[in-house]
């Protein structure tokens, strides 16, 4: 190549003169902040921040709210009262409290306010909605037992003006409840864990009648919005400019009734680290958000909304919303579920008491302090004492229920672009993949094969014949995943957007007419899943008969269900306009892209047991989502840019997810907006394999750029990216069925495996795919070489390529070029893999599995198996493997996980029975093992000897030694000894 200094001065000069044409050709990303609120433009944020600043610049501040003892009564684990806000000297409001104390072992409080129990407030514009806070969040999101304990028990001889509850696992919980002002502190073991309240910032703004001397709304002439903001300050002090109506961006929320927020301090002593409260582009441990170097100014939004070309490192809010908070420390990991549907905050502030000098192991004392408020709805919170992070996150899961077991595929590639643009794109789409020998399992289709966005429709000029398309991908074992929106298009001659109306199951304007809004089609209507009737009637449609030309491989994507809407407020719907039974938007707007993915589930569901004689699990993508909605559909991150730092950005949000519960997560490979490099591309395969849904995607406005049309070397080095995904797949299938079971994360973080080492809390740009050991790290520069890993403790770890030593706390430096992945195998683990190279994860089926065995000096690991069928449900009857793999002295076994069966287990385990264990790679191995030529394997209770080979490690490396074809069963005992 010819060096830059022999090029004629005038080619040294063009590149600049290129790069500065492209600086003004190539489009700026940037989000547009002015379409969505600060806190001071959300009047309900703005007054509850100025309410905790009043409350902490004055000194004799006590909390207004207090626990009526009188009312006080306890049955069944349930705690029930009246909490009395005082107003005025002569005026109290009404506000039930219940503490229940689950079974499960969790806690929660509810707050409601009597009158609006009652129905005995009024509401202004005529308005149609309902009189109730929001009540039916718990609806949604819970699916698990909300029974109270029998053990908990109120202790005998409290302080007088408390309540204390014992509660929990052996009792080992206690709630202690301050009653003037109320206060609840939640304590394991004597010590206290999280605390509400205790910055006295409750506050549930009630029900008032709107007083004449403010002059409404429609009196105001234009343009006065920002003086009116400024100007009214009442003689109560109270901030009442956001009391009756809020304008933003041209947009005027009528608020029928009034101010309505309801907020919350919770504090979590001794913990300096919080986590959770996706989706946010930032870091996974939680930033402090009043100000300060390197804090946040803004509190964590949670509006669902579609933030177009969002930025990075910020608290705005995206598309979806999981109001779960996890607080860690060294020894102990709690959680707050804040069960809300409303457009939600939280700020967080930690203050540290310093240790004492003088006084021998006090040590410093961090506490986090968080300040969460609502727009609306009940005050509903749950909390989760732990101790450990899967603890908590298993309550978190028993509660709102796991990630769905998903279908084999769905955890494989999946081939995306806006848009493949006919029939017979996708089909040599496909054929390339096979050409190049790439492995992948799914194409999309985005908007344009519709027939004008009307959605079950095709494009007649360009999707001609959609079920030749699908055969012809079924032939190769590959889905096809088509999106459907939850706007329909208002227009003429369409079917779906006639019954819409006639059977009236859109959602409604404030006036309660049918509301009308633009999408993608133009204008729209916005089908109203809070509708059971819309359910069944959205099951109808996608019948084979209904949704002409798709089949059992037809998938579904659902986007756009923040919901996005063009011309609404904050790209959204008015809050005030009206859903089923007439709740606002404002308190369901969280909610509603879980019931839209949901109803979505549901209709595959439905038509996959009409159409199919064993029916299979469905799949949906979702880009909205709430608390539950890991029981339907898988995520992504929405619309990421083509750029270095939108890659590492990924990797803490598809961790947040993980640890909130919803670890089907990924985020679009490559890039949506923009053109990637080739490096880039190639990097963010590499990082994309370790993504739980791991799917490339591109914008209309991109060049085309899958795998195969980047040229070598980098199309050789995705596919082998693609490949180490296919190999895996038995361990993420393994450890998707955990998630399916216990609610854990997939990809987990460093805080998360190593719960007690303080050095890696913050680290979230590496990652564990759940219990198997293997570490990674995504290499997210540009032109690196090489990155350096973090290792939480002694235990050695060792390169799965090549075996190289990695031992010693602290962070070492891998060798990473271009063609290598950063991945570290963990001493002490066995890691199920398939070998053989195949196109798709269905032809891999009946493939034999190899075994790595990873040794440390104790000579022991351990790992598991779990695959079913990979489509069907028999896995709920037990029609499923799962073995334990164990290696100790020199000994490796292989059981089964759950003796006990389930009646589908003998016919599933009978068609599998050839599945065999073709390899055992053991890494790390005794040095005396190079002496060892044979190795006894017995099943069935027949011994017989298979031949050992062994390779000595040199410079660095670890030894191996490797069984080649030991003929041993899956589906059976057996026990492999080495020496
Ligand atoms: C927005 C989604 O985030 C993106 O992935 C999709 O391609 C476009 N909508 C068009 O449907």
């Amino acid at each position: 190549m010819q060096s830059r200094q022999q090029l004629p001065s005038s080619w040294t000069t063009l590149p600049v003169i290129l790069a500065t044409l492209a600086l003004l050709v190539s489009p700026v990303f940037m989000v547009k902040h002015e379409n969505f609120k600060t806190c001071d433009q959300s009047g309900f944020c703005k007054r509850n921040r100025q309410f905790a600043d009043s409350a902490s610049a004055d000194k004799s501040w006590s909390s207004p709210y207090a626990l009526d003892a009188s009312t006080i009564k306890f049955s069944k684990g349930q705690l029930e009262g009246t909490i009395l806000k005082s107003v005025a000297a002569d005026e109290q409001i009404r506000l039930p409290v219940v503490v229940s104390f689950l079974e499960t072992g969790s806690a929660r409080v509810t707050i409601d306010e009597e009158k609006r129990q009652k129905g005995e407030i009024e509401l202004r514009h005529n308005s149609k909605a309902r009189k109730e806070r929001y009540n039916e969040s718990e609806k949604h999101a819970i699916v698990g037992s909300l029974k109270g304990s029998k053990d908990a028990k109120v202790a005998d001889g409290a302080e007088k003006g408390t309540t204390v509850i014992y509660y929990g696992p052996d009792e080992k919980f206690q709630a202690v409840i301050t009653h003037k002002p109320f206060g609840l502190t939640f304590k394991r073991d004597g010590k206290a864990q999280v605390q509400f309240n205790e910055r006295g910032l409750l506050n549930v703004e009630h029900w008032r009648p709107k007083p004449p001397d403010v002059p409404a709304e429609e009196e105001k002439k234009e343009g006065e919005e920002a003086k009116v903001e400024e100007k009214k300050v009442e003689e109560s002090g109270e901030d009442t400019s956001t009391w009756w109506e809020e304008s933003f961006g041209g947009n005027t929320d009528t608020k029928p009734r009034g101010p309505e927020s309801v907020a919350l301090d919770i504090s979590f002593p001794g913990f300096s680290v919080v986590y959770g409260i996706p989706e946010h582009a930032s870091s996974m441990a939680l930033k402090q958000t009043r100000g300060g170097d390197g804090n946040y100014n803004e509190p964590y939004r949670l509006f669902n909304a579609d933030v177009f070309e969002y930025e990075l490192d910020s608290p705005m809010t995206l598309y979806g919303s999981i109001p779960f908070m996890q607080a860690h420390s060294k020894d102990s990991t709690v959680g707050v579920f804040w069960l809300n549907g409303a457009e939600t905050w939280v700020d967080i502030v930690k203050s540290t008491s310093k240790a004492n000098p003088l006084s021998l192991g006090s040590k410093d004392f961090t506490t986090t302090q968080t300040h969460w408020f609502s727009e609306s709805g009940l005050m509903d919170v749950f909390v989760f004492l732990g101790p450990t992070p899967s603890d908590v996150i298993k309550s978190y899961g028993e509660l709102t229920g796991t990630t769905a077991m998903p279908q084999e595929f769905a955890i494989a590639y999946h081939q995306c672009r806006w848009n493949y643009v006919t029939d017979q794109d996708v089909k040599d789409v496909d054929k390339r993949f096979d050409k190049f020998n790439i492995p992948y399992d799914v194409i999309w289709l985005d908007i344009e094969y519709t027939d004008g966005k009307k959605y079950f429709t095709w494009d007649p000029l360009t999707f001609k014949n959609p079920d030749s398309m699908i055969k012809h991908l079924d032939k190769r074992s590959r889905k096809l995943v088509t999106i459907i929106d939850p706007h329909i298009k208002n227009t003429d001659s369409y079917p779906v957007v006639d019954a819409l109306k006639k059977k009236d199951l859109a959602v409604h304007d404030k006036d309660n007419n049918i509301y009308e809004g633009w999408c993608w089609p133009g204008s729209s209507h916005w089908i109203d899943c809070l509708n059971p009737a819309a359910i069944e009637w959205w099951k109808s449609l996608f019948k084979y008969k209904a949704f002409v030309g798709t089949g059992s491989n037809v998938f579904i994507w659902n986007d756009m269900n923040e919901p996005s809407v063009f011309n609404g407020p904050e790209t959204s719907m008015p809050r005030d306009n009206l859903h089923f039974q007439n709740w606002e938007h404002r308190d369901v707007h969280n909610i509603y892209g879980m019931t839209y993915h949901n109803a979505t589930y549901q209709a595959l569901l439905a038509r996959s047991k009409a159409e199919e004689k064993s029916p299979r699990r469905p799949f949906v993508l979702t880009r909205a989502f709430f608390p539950g909605s890991q029981r339907t559909a898988a995520m992504w991150t929405g619309d990421n840019l083509a750029e270095w730092s939108h890659l590492a950005a990924s990797l803490p949000m598809v961790l947040n997810q993980g640890i909130a519960g919803m670890p089907f997560a990924g985020a679009d490979v490559g890039g949506f907006f923009g053109n990637p490099s080739k490096e880039l591309l190639t990097r963010w395969y590499q990082a994309g394999a370790f993504y739980p849904f791991f799917r490339g995607h591109a914008h209309i406005d991109t060049r085309r750029r899958e795998p195969y049309v980047a040229g070598e070397p980098y199309t050789g080095i995705m596919t082998q990216a693609l490949r180490l995904r296919y190999s895996l797949l038995p361990a993420w299938y393994t450890a998707f069925r955990e998630a399916h079971v216990y609610g854990t994360p997939i990809v987990r973080p460093n805080w998360f495996v190593h719960p007690e080492d303080e050095g890696g809390f913050a680290l979230d740009d590496q990652l564990y795919l759940a219990d198997t050991g293997l570490l990674f790290k995504p290499v997210v520069a540009e032109a690196a070489n090489s990155v350096d890993i973090y290792l939480a403790d002694d235990t050695p770890y060792f390169d799965y390529f090549t075996y190289k030593t990695y031992k010693g706390k602290g962070s070492h430096t891998i060798e990473a070029p271009l063609e290598k992945i950063p991945l570290l195998m963990r001493a002490g683990h066995i890691v199920p893999r398939r070998d053989r190279a195949r196109r798709s994860s269905a032809l891999m089926r009946n493939d034999p599995y190899t075994l790595v065995i990873v040794l440390g000096s104790d000579g022991k690991a351990a790992g598991e198996l779990y695959f079913d069928d990979g489509e069907s449900f028999d896995y709920e009857a037990g029609a499923y493997i799962h073995r334990t793999f164990s290696y100790a002295d020199g000994k490796l076994s292989s059981a089964d996980k759950y003796p006990e069966k389930g009646k589908g287990f003998d016919k599933y385990a009978k068609s599998v029975s050839k599945l065999r264990v073709e390899r055992v790679v053991v890494v790390n191995p005794p040095a005396e093992w190079e002496k060892v030529a044979k190795v006894s394997v017995t099943q069935d209770g027949k011994e017989k000897y298979v031949k050992m080979s062994f390779v000595k490690g040199e410079s660095g490396h670890a030894s191996y030694a490797v069984v080649r074809d030991p003929k041993v069963q899956i589906v059976k005992d057996w026990g492999i000894v080495f020496a």
